[in-house]
């Protein structure tokens, strides 16, 4: 049996399967990740001084306009063959879950049903002050104020900022427990075009595997999490993914 072919034999045979997805996931749909050496976002640009509470605090028209930038490239791109791939695999596999550190909304946009987003939704936007509860949803859409950043039309004192969660914050309470409920129980974790360097989702797959599940890898470079892998496909998750499918179906 080929790499491939085992790979595929292990999604197909998963009970509770687990998906943890990373920039790499939407790579292939043009949008950068952070830390490859050539085009990451994190090579050109310090993330302290535009994705923590304090760089907003301190500058946050720039702030503000950076991810205004970024939710551009989203809204020009297109979800991938992979995020299709995923979406088809909840036909043939009992359980699907997704837990995305990626803020594009791109699984949920093509259909996938269980998804968990660890770090916020680019196309999402709050009072920076949580005035009425954590979070407080800002429909920019419908707001008159087009100064930048707008003031929360709520209680007209504090900010509006972008619904995703910046180094130096926690991640939504509710979300991450169920990530790590799911790691824990899950029998095959595919992790997908992560570094594994933020916590806490790069710990996921190792609670997964001290659990006893399988870890699967797809990643054209090795991550913090290849050593954990039974198994790495080194290409970009949206030629691989369909393949794997492909495989799959033949198969049953
Ligand atoms: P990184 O930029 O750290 O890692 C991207 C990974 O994707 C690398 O391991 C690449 O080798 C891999 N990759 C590149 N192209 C790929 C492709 N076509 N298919 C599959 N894999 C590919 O991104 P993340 O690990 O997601 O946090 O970064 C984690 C967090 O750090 C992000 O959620 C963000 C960032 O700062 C916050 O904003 C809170």
């Amino acid at each position: 049996m080929s790499d491939l072919q085992t790979f595929a034999a292990i999604v197909g045979g998963a009970k509770r399967f687990v998906v943890l997805t990373g920039a790499g996931m939407s790579q292939e749909s043009g949008i950068p990740t952070f830390r490859d050496a050539m085009d990451g976002l994190w090579a050109q640009y310090d993330p302290m001084e535009l994705a923590t509470p304090s760089a907003f605090l301190r500058d946050p028209k720039l702030v503000w306009e950076w991810y205004e930038y970024r939710r551009g490239l989203v809204n020009t791109a297109k979800p991938n063959a992979g995020h299709y791939a995923l979406v088809e695999l909840e036909a043939l596999l009992p359980q699907v879950t997704i837990v995305t550190q990626n803020v594009d909304g791109f699984h949920q946009l093509v259909g996938s049903r269980d998804v968990i987003c660890l770090h916020g939704n680019i196309q999402q936007h709050k009072c920076a002050g949580d005035c009425k509860g954590d979070p407080t949803l800002v429909d920019i859409s419908q707001l008159t104020d087009e100064a930048s950043p707008p003031r929360c039309p709520y209680c007209q004192q504090h900010y509006v900022r972008p619904n995703v969660v910046w180094f130096n914050e926690t991640l939504p309470v509710a979300e991450l427990e169920r990530a790590h409920d799911v790691s824990l129980q899950a029998d095959v974790m595919l992790v997908i075009g992560t570094s594994g360097v933020v916590v806490p989702a790069a710990q996921l797959p190792f609670l997964a595997y001290r659990g006893g599940a399988t870890i699967l890898e797809i990643n054209p470079n090795r991550s913090n999490i290849s050593e954990i892998a039974r198994l790495r496909l080194a290409g970009g998750s949206a030629e691989m993914l369909p393949e794997v499918v492909k495989l799959i179906r033949e198969n049953t």
